[in-house]
């Protein structure tokens, strides 16, 4: 079998709300506390929608900014796809929207589920187009603003979340570069842990974001070692190869419990939940533009992307930094 034509990342873009929420504002709303959600989570604060902004509007900040770093125009985009499910509204899709604002031909515009794991599952479809020769240029972003779907009145989900964007633009790179593997998998059966349904005391009332924190906290360290030596193997490197691991943001102690598993020190960890929380499937391109952007890369790094979440769906990839 020939290699498949090479993919990579050609640039990279994130964008917050400006209004943050600090967990102090939140001891106020709820029964927690700065120290609770700090030693339990690693957040200190997260950013929340504001003033009518919408998902798509993060997803276009992020896009404009990752277009611009690859310095191509709207019009050389040849599809967008836009991984959220707390999309502005059911349709038009989040990547259409963006389109719009971006002014982007009518090119294939899609969103894609699969939550925390969404921008993994993106990242693979995005480089299958391209290999297919089906595209050259994909724009793909991470978006999701779970302010919407929380009980601020529940502590133990209001206090991880946050909302942001994560953009990133493929394009096909030379040999050796670029993705080099990757991983998906998914586990309908453990559905009920993190879902968006009616309280169990309030059946016909409204939906929220509904979490078995210890159940998923469990699932997180079992698969994230799991599926990030998948990917490795499919790249043909091993843990200790890896100059970079960008975890999906959602928890320092499930962040700490991945690298250890790897035997990766945390000095190659990438995190930022610290200050944005869990931004859902903006939290692996929201923290891979950030630090992009802080030129922490150099070319030839290998780079190991890992999220998990609801469905429960899991992924990985391996990105060798062009
Ligand atoms: C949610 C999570 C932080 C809870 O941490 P934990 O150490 O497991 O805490 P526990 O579940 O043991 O809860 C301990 C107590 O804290 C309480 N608690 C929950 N949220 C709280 C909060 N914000 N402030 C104060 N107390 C809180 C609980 O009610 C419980 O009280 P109880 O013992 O009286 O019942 C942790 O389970 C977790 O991170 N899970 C994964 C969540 C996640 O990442 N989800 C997204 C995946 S994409």
């Amino acid at each position: 079998m020939t290699k498949p034509r090479p993919v990579g990342i050609a640039g990279s873009g994130f964008a917050v709300p400006p209004r943050r929420l600090t967990n102090d504002e939140l001891a106020h709303r709820v029964d927690t506390s700065d120290e609770w959600i700090r030693s339990r989570t690693g957040i200190a604060a997260r950013h929340v929608l504001s003033d009518g902004l919408e998902t798509s509007d993060l997803a276009a900040q992020a896009a404009t900014a990752a277009l611009d770093q690859a310095g191509l125009a709207a019009a050389a985009v040849d599809a967008v796809i836009v991984a959220t499910v707390s999309a502005d509204m059911p349709f038009p899709n989040a990547a259409n929207l963006v389109q719009a604002k971006l002014g982007i031909p009518p090119v294939p515009c899609f969103d894609l589920g699969t939550a925390c794991a969404g921008y993994i599952y993106g990242l693979s479809m995005a480089a299958l187009l391209i290999q297919a020769e089906r595209a050259e240029t994909v724009l793909l972003v991470g978006a999701d603003a779970l302010s919407k779907l929380l009980d601020w009145d529940d502590r133990s989900t209001c206090v991880l979340f946050g909302d942001g964007a994560g953009a990133t633009v493929l394009r096909p790179c030379e040999a050796g570069y670029g993705l080099l593997g990757w991983n998906l998998g998914a586990d309908g059966t453990g559905g009920e842990y993190l879902k968006v349904a009616p309280r169990a005391d309030a059946p016909g009332g409204p939906r929220y974001l509904q979490m078995a924190g210890r159940e998923v906290f469990k699932f997180a360290v079992r698969i994230q070692p799991r599926t990030c030596q998948a990917a490795l193997d499919e790249a043909g490197i091993t843990a200790e190869q890896v100059d970079w691991l960008i975890p999906h943001q959602a928890n320092i102690r499930i962040i700490d419990a991945a690298a250890r598993g790897l035997g990766i020190p945390m000095d190659k960890v990438y995190v930022n939940v610290d200050r944005y929380g869990n931004t859902s499937a903006a939290s692996i391109p929201l923290a891979l533009a950030e630090a992009a952007g802080q030129g922490l890369f150099k070319r030839g790094d290998n780079l190991l992307l890992v999220g998990f979440g609801a469905g429960l769906s899991w992924g990985a990839a391996v990105v060798r930094w062009p």
